[in-house]
């Protein structure tokens, strides 16, 4: 029978890992599940590789979803994704690893599914209670992005991708190697998309004026090591942004 947990126990879904405190759950023997989780039980078959090939198809769709609200050129998610992992193979060839990365950066943005309009869209500056909201998507999206089974390290992307290498972003304040490597990569492919894309409140930079304010930034909003990754690739990197503005 479903049940409300006191928000002062800490319990956990037997299934999906996600607290459950204060939340509506079903006891199953000894185990609590989570509505989301009791929905899918018995446990779903091992999916095939067909299943998994339209799983990452409809991740892609869903991020493209996020995209047309925020940015106007499109496709800014798989973008970022598919950069980051131009940085990340500098740092190592294990696919596992660089699977993260890249589930986390296409990921990294799904917790604005709950920033309104109004404040994800607004022309000036958020004020005090705005910001509040704002800052909540990383988290919000690690909470999404943590309960999808063996992308666990994606969702710790997905949590510090906000944060800065000398502790000045968000959720969290955390610095230099305290953020997670891939999220550490993230940030400076997601300056270097921002700056040349085009928005609503301005048109697209250069390649140049890019690196310019990226390398300006090396041990202050960037960690060095990932500064020196996106030199080393600025040729293969250049000519992908040249593709996107083409
Ligand atoms: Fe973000």
């Amino acid at each position: 029978m479903a049940q409300k947990i006191s928000p002062h126990e800490d319990i956990h879904c037997g299934y999906c890992g996600a607290e459950i405190s204060g939340k509506l759950c079903v006891l199953r023997g000894k185990t609590y599940f989570c509505e989301s989780c009791l929905l899918e039980l018995p446990p779903l078959a091992a999916p095939t590789a067909e299943d998994s090939a339209l799983y990452a198809r409809f991740a892609e769709v869903l991020t493209q979803a996020l995209d047309l609200r925020e940015h106007e050129t499109g496709l800014h998610s798989k973008r970022v994704a598919c950069h980051t992992q131009i940085l990340a193979r500098r740092m190592t060839a294990d696919p596992a690893w660089l699977h993260q990365i890249y589930w986390g950066a296409l990921l990294h943005d799904i917790g604005k599914v709950g920033v309104p309009d109004a404040i994800l869209l607004k022309q000036d500056a958020l004020d005090g209670d705005e910001w509040d909201v704002m800052r909540r998507h990383p988290e919000d999206g690690h909470h999404l992005v943590r309960s999808l089974a063996g992308l666990h390290e994606a969702a710790e992307l997905v949590f510090a991708h906000e944060e800065r290498f000398d502790g000045s972003g968000y959720p969290r304040g955390l610095c230099g190697e305290e953020i997670p490597l891939g999220a550490r990569l993230f940030a400076v492919i997601d300056t270097l998309d921002a700056i040349t894309s085009d928005r609503s409140c301005r048109k697209a930079r250069s390649f140049a004026a890019a690196r310019e304010e990226i390398v300006s930034m090396a041990g202050k909003q960037f960690d060095p090591l990932a500064v020196e990754a996106f030199l080393a690739e600025e040729a293969s990197l250049r000519e992908m942004v040249a593709l996107k503005c083409g």
